[in-house]
């Protein structure tokens, strides 16, 4: 055993979103925690390469495009607009180490203890943290939160230059003539936009046969023509084989149909998932099992298969979120406790931040069919939204998903500007447990965009009042 100074009642690996909620709500539940990371920048992947770095590059490049494009629509007079990489990336960098700072500021005011190192498992109650701290630290509970890392195609290793993840791609110097994204996912559609706005010619390969694949076939339908209208190029249901260097350019090659097709580009972006990030942790020391996805195996209350240590986040089942992560935290920490902490999975949104963004809650009309489960669809389009063109924002659609037998809402989809934030009146609905009919009752302030999501939850019953 330890330093007794250093035996806790929670340790908590990893500090992203999961991992630094669950260590401050078990610390306001007055548990001696202790919070481990390898990096002394708070907030894993979401804050250091993800989710903000890349919301303020797709922010900049949103109203660098805007100002581009609809100048004249706006009545703005404006000559010799221009970006500037470096100082995009410098205020890209700036958020992020606001972020990264008030992380730290929390865990020091939840009295959390911070130790920066390697955690590794020597017993199921041990962990030693070797690095800038070297410390063995004892715990009644340790919590795994160690997030994901991209996924990288065996025949394509990342080099960080030409074969390049999202880590890099949040943080080139100069904007690529020819880049090619593999995967029409949340990272391949979000970091194509933000290149594609700068001026690189974009070419998305994806294995499926729509974009966006885990959304609606109507939204996908609708994304992919906004995308291309913007230039983005897609090769659909191809099948990426490899790449060859030709001069400074390298070619990925695909098979679709039988063919082979060729896509020279001066960067490829590999994005085609995360897996869960697990290596070094020692959980064979202890016996933690994981499935054939190497994600950590957990019950309904995080335990793995050793109980005093949990799991939560991307390094366990399910999707691969930062707020599906925050939830996990703070419902883990409260079942330490002696808490209920629970999380509800069918009411969680999934949104990609491209322009315009894409939202969803629950399931989409294909898998509620898949389920057999017949459905009522009512739909709602931006164009006919008073806000959505005063804004200068038509495109798109909102799409309610309702029980055919009792109106209970099953899932709500968008696309649209502002996707992110009018998808939260949706989910508040299914957290409830609500129906259509209460969406459509529900008053909304005029003139919103949210109108759509009421004026199309009133379709569900064929009595939209702005849309025939
Ligand atoms: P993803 O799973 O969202 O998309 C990967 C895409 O690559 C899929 O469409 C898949 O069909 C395709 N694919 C897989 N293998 C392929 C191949 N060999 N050739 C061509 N296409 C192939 O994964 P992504 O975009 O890398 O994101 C990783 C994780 O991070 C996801 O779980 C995502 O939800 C999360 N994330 C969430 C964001 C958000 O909430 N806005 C932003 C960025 C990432």
């Amino acid at each position: 055993m330890s330093d007794k100074n250093h035996s806790y009642d929670v340790v908590v690996i990893g500090a992203g979103p999961g991992g630094y909620v669950a260590a401050i709500r078990a610390a306001q539940l007055g548990l001696k925690t202790a919070l481990v990371d390898k990096s002394s920048h708070l907030g894993g992947t979401c804050l250091n390469v993800g989710c903000i770095p890349s919301k303020a590059l797709l922010h900049s490049t949103e109203v660098y495009h805007d100002l581009l494009h609809k100048k004249e629509q706006y009545g703005i007079k404006a000559d010799n607009i221009s970006a500037d990489v470096s100082a995009l990336m410098k205020n890209k960098d700036s958020v992020v180490t606001k972020l990264t700072g008030g992380i730290n500021q929390l865990i020091k005011a939840n009295k959390v203890a911070l130790f920066v190192g390697e955690a590794k498992f020597l017993n199921v109650q041990e962990i030693e943290v070797k690095g800038k701290d070297n410390v063995k630290l004892t715990a009644q509970n340790i919590i795994i939160a160690t997030g994901s890392t991209s996924i990288e195609l065996p025949f394509m290793k990342f080099d960080g230059k030409k074969i390049v993840s999202s880590d890099d791609a949040i943080a080139f110097t100069e904007v690529p003539k020819k880049l090619v994204v593999v995967g029409a996912g949340a990272i391949g559609l979000e970091l194509g936009s933000v290149w594609q706005r700068l001026g690189s010619d974009v070419t998305v390969v994806e294995l499926l046969t729509k974009v966006a694949p885990t959304f609606d076939d109507d939204i996908s339908k609708h994304a992919e023509r906004f995308f291309k209208r913007q230039g983005m190029k897609f090769e659909l249901g191809a099948k990426v084989t490899g790449y060859k260097e030709k001069g400074s350019e390298v070619v990925l090659t695909a098979e679709k149909d039988g063919k082979t097709l060729e896509f020279p580009a001066d960067k490829i972006l590999v994005a085609v998932g995360r897996k869960p990030f697990t290596e070094g942790l020692g959980l064979d020391n202890v016996g933690v099992k994981l499935d054939e996805r190497k994600r950590v195996i957990v019950n309904k209350k995080y335990q793995t298969s050793i109980p005093m240590i949990y799991a939560i986040g991307d390094v366990t089942p399910g999707p691969m979120l930062a707020h599906k992560a925050e939830d996990e935290g703070v419902a883990v920490a409260e079942i330490i406790a002696g808490k209920a902490g629970h999380v509800n999975y069918t009411a969680i949104p999934n949104v990609i931040y491209t322009d315009p963004e894409i939202a969803s809650v629950g399931i989409s009309e294909q898998e509620a069919k898949a389920e057999g489960i017949p459905v009522s669809i009512g739909k709602f389009p931006f164009s006919a939204n008073g806000r959505a063109l005063a804004s200068g924002y038509p495109d798109g659609l909102v799409k309610v998903i309702a029980c055919a037998k009792n109106d209970t809402l099953l899932g709500v989809q968008i696309i649209g500007h502002n996707a992110s934030e009018l998808i939260a009146a949706a989910v508040t609905h299914m957290e409830y447990r609500g129906s259509a009919e209460d969406m459509a009752r529900t008053a909304t302030a005029h003139p919103t965009l949210g109108e759509a999501l009421k004026e199309a939850a009133m379709a569900v019953e064929k009595r939209s009042i702005h849309s025939m």
